[in-house]
This record gives C-alpha cells, sequence and structure tokens, in this order.
C-alpha cells in the first residue's frame, strides 16, 4: 500500500515538474491552469496520507522557517579513503571496468563546507538548496543572493536553460576564527567549525546576517538533462572542461583543480595538496578524484549513495598508522570489561603511545576490528588516542578477528550484558581477583566507609598479604596483622582498630554507595536512601521483591540499575559481607 502510494507520488512528482518547465522555462503550457492545480491538490493529499513522507520532513526537525526545495537529481555523498591503497584499488577497479590502460582524472580539493544545490532556469538563478535528505533540502535562496561567487543570471547563450550546479559554501578559517573571537568577548554562540559557522549563517532567517559573513560558493559539480535541454554546448565535453565553462559565466572554481594522467599523478596531487594544506585559507579535509570523461562517468554509474566514478582520498587529523598487536580486556572496580588495543608505539605529537581503550562492544564492532590490521589513531582533542578505523586494504587472509570476551579474564566467571549486549561485566565483585583490590579501596573510600588512617598503602598490603579478602574481613583485624605492614605507626593501627570495634552506624546511602555496584555513584545511592529509608526496605525492594514495575516508583533510577543492584545481592557471596555490616547501617 505505502509503496504503491510512494510510486504514485514520484509519478505526480515528475509530471509537475515537466508541467514547470513547459510552463516556466519554454513558456508553452500544455495543461490548463485547472488541470495543473488538481495534479498539485491530489499531490498534497497524497503526501499527508503517506507517512513515509512525514518521517522524511522530520529530518529538519524545528527547522520550520525554511521552504523545502526538491533537488531535481539526489544529491550523493562521496565514497572515501584514508589510504593510497584504497585509492590504488579505486584507480584498478574503474581502469577494469572501462577496459582500459589509461585514463583521465580530475583531482580536487575536498572542501568542508556546506553542500549546495543550485538550480538555473532560463539561465537564470531559480533556487538554491542545502542538501537535506539528498531529495529535499532547506531552500536557502534568499540567504545566498548576495554572494559574487554566485551569479544571478549566466551570460552565455549557449548554456542549457535548466540547469543544476553542486557546489560547497565555506568560509574563511580567518573570518571563522574572528568571529568566534568577538562571540567570546560578547557572550555569543561560539561555532566548534568553520563548517558549522557557514551552516549557521545559511540557516539564518534574517538574511543581512548570512549577507555579511563572506561566504563563498565553490562550484564541483553540474547536471544538465538532455530531455529539457539543448545541451550541444555541454555535450561531449569532458568534466574539467565543462568546469572551465562554468567558471566563464562567473562561478568561483578552485585554482588547485587538475588533470591527472596516471595513479602516480594522482599520488603527487595527494602529496601536494597535503602540503599546501596549512596555507589554504579554507578547511578542506582531503582530495577528490573524478574520472573526467563524461561517457565513462555514466558507464560507471552510481550506487544508491555514491557515484561510482568518484573516491574522496581523506587526510588524517593529527593521526598515524599503527598495526594492531593485542587487545587486553580490563577489568575495572564495577566488573565492567574494558577492551584496550595494545599496539605499535607510534609517536603522535611528540607523545609515544601505544595503547588505546575499544570502550565497549559495539566500539569493536563498528571498526570491524582484526588482530594485525593496519589501524589508524587519531589523539582526540589532542590528549587521548583512540583508534579511527582500520586500513582494510592491508588486511591478510590469515588474520584473525577481535571476539569479545563471554567470561571475565581474572576470574572465569560468565560475562552479564547490559545495553542490548553492548557492555559486559563480571558479577563476582570482591571474589574476582582484578575488582578485588579497586573495591575494597573504594569501600574505604572518603564518601563511602570512611576509617581514619586506614589508607590506600595499607589496605593494599593488608589485601596483598590475603588479610583483607573482601571489606568484612575488617571485624577479623587484630595488631598482630599488621607486624608485616610498612610505614604504619602504632598509634595509627589503634586508631584503626578502635573505629573498626566501636562501629556503631553507617548511613544506608554510604553504606549502598561503597558496595560499588555498577551504575550506582554517589547520586543513585542518594536517591535510593531517600526512597528506602532502611536497609530492610532496601533488600525487600532490590532483591526479595524484586519487580520491574516498582522501581520506576524512584525518579531517576532506571531498569538497569535496579537489576545491576539485584544481580548484586543475588550473589550469595555478597550477601554474607553485607550481613556482617548490616546491623551498623540506619
Ligand atoms: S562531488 C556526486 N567534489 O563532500 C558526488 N563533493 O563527503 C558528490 N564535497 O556531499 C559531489 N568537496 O558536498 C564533490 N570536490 C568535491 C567536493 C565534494 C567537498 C562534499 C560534497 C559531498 C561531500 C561528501
Amino acid at each position: 500500500m505505502k509503496n504503491n502510494i510512494e510510486s504514485v507520488i514520484k509519478k505526480i512528482k515528475l509530471e509537475i515538474k515537466k508541467h514547470n518547465y513547459l510552463y516556466y522555462v519554454l513558456n508553452k503550457p500544455k495543461i490548463s491552469d485547472l488541470s495543473y492545480d488538481i495534479l498539485f491538490k491530489k499531490l498534497s493529499y497524497l503526501k499527508k496520507k503517506n507517512k513515509f513522507f512525514k518521517k522524511k520532513k522530520n529530518i529538519f526537525g524545528n527547522k520550520k522557517n525554511f521552504k523545502l526545495t526538491h533537488h531535481h537529481s539526489k544529491m550523493l555523498s562521496l565514497e572515501n579513503t584514508f589510504s593510497i591503497e584504497g585509492m590504488f584499488n579505486f584507480y584498478k577497479k574503474v581502469l577494469a571496468i572501462l577496459k582500459k590502460k589509461k585514463i583521465k582524472f580530475c583531482g580536487e580539493l575536498k572542501y568542508d563546507g556546506v553542500a549546495v544545490n543550485l538550480i538555473y532556469k532560463n539561465r537564470t538563478l531559480y533556487s538554491a538548496a542545502m542538501r537535506g535528505n539528498g531529495e529535499i533540502g532547506e531552500n536557502i535562496t534568499k540567504n545566498i543572493k548576495f554572494l559574487p561567487s554566485i551569479p544571478k543570471f549566466l551570460n552565455n547563450k549557449k548554456f542549457p536553460n535548466f540547469l543544476e550546479i553542486r557546489g560547497e559554501i565555506y568560509i574563511y578559517k580567518k573570518k571563522f576564527h574572528k568571529l568566534n573571537k568577538q562571540n567570546v568577548k560578547n557572550k555569543k554562540l561560539i561555532f566548534s567549525t568553520a563548517r558549522n559557522l557557514a551552516a549557521g549563517s545559511l540557516r539564518q532567517k534574517n538574511y543581512k546576517i548570512s549577507k555579511n559573513r563572506n561566504l563563498i560558493f565553490v562550484c564541483h559539480g553540474f547536471n544538465f538533462f538532455k530531455e529539457f535541454n539543448d545541451i550541444k554546448y555541454f555535450e561531449n565535453n569532458s568534466f574539467y572542461n565543462i568546469l572551465k565553462k562554468i567558471k566563464h559565466v562567473g562561478f568561483y572554481i578552485s585554482k588547485k583543480i587538475r588533470l591527472l594522467n596516471s595513479f602516480e599523478d594522482i599520488k603527487k596531487f595527494y602529496k601536494y595538496i597535503k602540503r599546501k594544506r596549512k596555507s589554504i585559507p579554507f578547511e578542506i579535509d582531503g582530495i577528490v578524484i573524478k574520472i573526467n570523461s563524461l561517457k565513462s562517468q555514466k558507464l560507471i554509474g552510481y550506487n544508491n549513495k555514491f557515484p561510482k566514478w568518484a573516491l574522496a582520498l581523506k587526510f588524517l587529523n593529527q593521526s598515524k598508522t599503527s598495526t594492531l598487536l593485542h587487545v587486553n580486556f580490563e577489568v575495572g572496580r564495577t566488573g565492567v570489561i574494558t577492551p584496550v588495543a595494545i599496539f605499535k608505539p607510534i609517536k603522535i605529537s611528540g607523545v609515544l603511545i601505544q595503547k588505546a581503550s575499544l570502550f565497549n562492544y559495539n566500539y569493536i564492532k563498528n571498526l570491524n576490528l582484526y588482530y594485525k590490521d593496519t589501524i589508524i589513531v587519531q589523539r582526540s582533542g589532542d590528549v587521548i588516542p583512540k583508534i579511527i578505523g582500520v586500513i582494510f586494504d592491508r588486511r591478510k587472509k590469515n588474520f584473525k578477528k577481535v571476539k569479545f570476551l563471554r567470561k571475565c579474564p581474572s576470574c572465569h566467571t560468565n560475562l552479564i550484558s547490559e545495553k542490548n549486549k553492548n557492555i559486559y561485566y563480571c558479577n563476582n565483585g570482591f571474589f574476582c581477583i582484578s575488582q578485588k583490590k579497586k573495591k575494597i579501596l573504594h569501600f574505604f573510600s572518603k564518601n563511602a566507609i570512611e576509617i581514619l588512617g586506614f589508607r590506600k598503602n595499607i589496605i593494599l598490603q593488608l589485601i596483598k598479604n590475603k588479610i583483607l579478602n573482601n571489606p568484612s574481613d575488617i571485624f577479623k583485624l587484630k595488631k598482630k596483622n599488621f607486624l608485616n605492614v610498612k610505614k604504619v605507626s602504632v598509634k595509627t593501627i589503634n586508631l584503626i582498630l578502635n573505629q573498626i570495634n566501636n562501629m556503631n552506624s553507617i548511613s544506608l546511602e554510604r553504606f549502598i554507595f561503597s558496595l560499588g555496584i555498577l551504575g550506582v555513584g554517589k547520586e543513585a545511592s542518594k536517591k535510593i536512601s531517600k526512597h528506602c529509608v532502611t536497609f530492610e526496605k532496601f533488600l525487600n525492594l532490590f532483591y526479595k521483591n524484586y519487580t520491574k514495575k516498582f522501581f520506576l516508583k524512584i525518579p531517576g533510577i532506571g531498569i538497569n540499575i535496579c537489576k545491576n543492584i539485584y544481580n548484586f545481592l543475588s550473589n550469595s557471596k555478597n550477601k554474607k559481607i553485607i550481613s556482617l555490616f548490616k546491623k551498623f547501617i540506619f
């Protein structure tokens, strides 16, 4: 049903487009105004009926201020690679498809701006729209009308009278920094990137603001249509030559465009632009390589997302490649397993790094990571190293996939999964060797059950000497247990033992926090203790009468936290520890 409506909508849209063209461009309408209106009404009725269409509209969120415009042909994205090998594979592939030994490519900058589609009817600017969902975009005609880089009329009669011009709107880096400086001073909005500033400027309802932002439009594409036009002037031209013609009618085309005759040329162009990147006054994030012959472009064609005749080779930001050697699965205090990648040491901005967190299950899955892979490492915010990608072209057949563990690497208990199997954790708490130290230290930390003088180095030595295996072992502590503990005075030992022997009250809030249950930090402990008031009620609620519905009554405590508490309390060893503290909790 839905598909049917969609195809009818498509047909009517095409019809309307055809009649628009006949009416506006050729001045030769073929149907009456009434028939045209009926067509339009039919379309809007079907659009309303079709939820699918509504969904598409929603992508524009609250930008209701803008009218929407249909791009005549879909605005596609670009496939990209981060490596020369990736580019070489593209090169080989297209030569093989075209059955040629040599072809020409057009090398361009990859502008980091906002994609814009311009429509010219009768060689007059008719509309300008942002990409939107590729088919429909926000109409920004008013905002761009005064850009000197966008001609309003195309002063060449040989130009087709229906034409789409594609390009990017950007702003100079200098202008971006200057405006941000001013905005800091005036306590106004700060833009995170020059691209955001350009997009924000185009979306201004008050187009005078857009006017003062010195936006620049650079053309990197075009579409002309045989069915509407006399296209002789463009036909049989190459991509590069048409760009030159477009330049002559007043568009801005980058000076850095090159015709490239071989893979050597592509490599040289990439290296040249990479070297020049800093001195280019606007942001670029790579180069784009396109097949130059339009005939060949047509032959190779498109897929749903990209043209198959172009590829972007992107630069890496403060990043380098390395080889993945190993993945360590570390067990945190709350039992959460964090995978950590260990790779061949590399220097990024002067710092030697060799490991980076892989965060969780999905992160590894999305990277599609294999041992021995060539990985791309970036220092995010120039501090924390992060693996942002894999160079798949360097993967060999014998490499093995990185798999997430199902058992705790420390105590071999089966791991429990959470958040749609994205986070895995070990529920063995104090009885998992890896968690033990961190958990006991947390148990006696400042906001938990603090014992004056019971310092980190003393606790660690008692754990090492196997005297302290879990927090409740403090009740067995005697003076003699401190015999092998270094750097502790008799006075401190007495202070510690006195506090333990005279322990009489622990607040429920601190006790819940001290257990170090996943997701149960200070705030959650406060909320739970406020709600439960007594330890008995806490046990009843989270263990004995555990029901999903009931928890929803504690604001801010979600089902995942409740499950974690339930799992913790279900562990008989944990229950035993708790029972020893029970009498002190109020
Ligand atoms: S060609 C139909 N050429 O990058 C192919 N796009 O990441 C797409 N972009 O949406 C247009 N510089 O907005 C082309 N020299 C260039 C480009 C370029 C930047 C943008 C474009 C596209 C995006 C994909």
